[in-house]
């Protein structure tokens, strides 16, 4: 007989997005270009947008902020901020965008964002964390998720850790996405941060089995499908960030792994035709080129002509007064490379 599925599982609770696999939230890199991209190569991954602050959606320019392309769905909005009256407003605005999910960033390590009591920093003070979460279920219907790290320094215990999570579900977070280390946060940069705290994916499986009613969804240091179908045995899915940048075509596996859609996926090439229309638009718009393709420069990474292609979309871009000649000639070349 198989195991009843929990409510989570059924979605019964907040109908939104499948988790399966996410494409992580990465500032500068996972913009709207980087999306659109990388929705050509998997209908089914969730993506996630940069994080943007409460202070830039409620302040600043609401397209440039909130503004992305209706293929880019399923898409959730990561929000930075800490005040429950202005993440409530965000998160309203997240809906009325069009959103499937908003997130609330409690893993950002910078120096710049703990000074506004934005980010990880916040796992010290789990009350604004609680509050921000009620204030924006109350202002929404789409799903509220947390991303947060296993701990920060000089709050790493796993009680801890318990504490913080089992504070945010009463406050009816179902769904917590842990990046399997600790933050620290004073002293490292939020790239050091992200490489020198070890992983621990053994705590995220505990807390899974202390909170078996929870979406538990996985991150940090995950590269390997496979690796992460074995995570999954336990877990409920799995978020990528660097690997998905610097390797995007890991991506044309996951539809077939995580959903089961056997749909047949693009090649590169086929990714690259599909991309341009698009890059047409956006430089007919006034946009440069480079804003788009400069999300796509490990496309072919592993392969032979990987670094030719790299180069010459990344340094002949900017001498070319004629840059989808050049994308059409470098998208030519990389056909002859890829059959020969
Ligand atoms: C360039 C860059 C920017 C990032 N920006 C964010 C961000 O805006 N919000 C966030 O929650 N995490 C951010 N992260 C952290 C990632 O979401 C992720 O937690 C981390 O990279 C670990 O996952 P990975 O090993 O698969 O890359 C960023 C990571 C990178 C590399």
């Amino acid at each position: 007989m198989s195991t009843p599925l929990s409510p989570v599982a059924l979605n019964l609770t907040r109908p939104g997005p499948s988790r399966r696999f996410c494409v992580a939230p990465m500032m500068d890199w996972s913009d709207r270009h980087y999306r659109f991209f990388a929705r050509l190569i998997s209908r089914h991954a969730l993506l996630y947008t940069e994080m943007v602050t409460t202070g830039a959606v409620l302040h600043g320019d609401r397209e440039r902020f909130l503004g992305y392309s209706p293929e880019e769905q399923p898409l959730a909005l990561q929000l930075g901020g800490s005040n429950a009256g202005e993440l409530a407003q965000c998160a309203r605005l997240a809906e009325q965008a069009g959103y499937a999910e908003v997130n609330l960033n409690v893993g950002c390590p910078s120096d710049r964002v703990q000074n506004n009591l934005i980010g990880a920093c916040l796992m010290g003070h789990p009350g604004l964390v609680v509050d921000g979460v009620k204030a924006m279920l109350d202002a929404c219907t789409i799903p509220v998720t947390v991303k947060h790290r296993i701990g920060i320094n000089g709050r790493d215990s796993y009680e801890q850790l318990l504490d913080f999570v089992g504070q945010v579900h009463d406050a009816g977070c179902q769904t917590f996405i842990v990046h399997a280390r600790i933050a620290i946060l004073e002293g490292l940069s939020p790239k050091e941060n992200r490489e020198i705290p070890p992983l621990r994916y053994e705590v995220v499986h505990q807390l899974k089995k202390d909170f078996p009613q929870l979406e538990i969804i996985l991150n940090g240091g995950l590269t390997d499908l496979d690796q992460m179908q074995q995570h999954m045995q336990t877990l409920d899915g799995v978020m990528v960030g660097r690997e998905a940048y610097h390797n995007p075509y890991l991506l044309a596996g996951v539809d077939q792994a995580f959903y089961g859609d056997d749909a047949p996926v693009r090649s590169r090439i086929e990714v690259l035709q599909a991309l341009r229309p698009y890059i047409a638009a956006h430089t007919d718009q006034g946009g440069s080129m480079h804003h788009v393709t400069r999300h796509i420069l490990g496309l072919f990474q592993g392969l032979p002509g990987a670094r030719h292609f790299r180069r010459r979309l990344s340094t002949e871009i900017h001498r070319t007064e004629q840059p989808l000649a050049l994308y059409d000639e470098v998208v030519e070349d990389m056909v002859g490379r890829v059959r020969g």
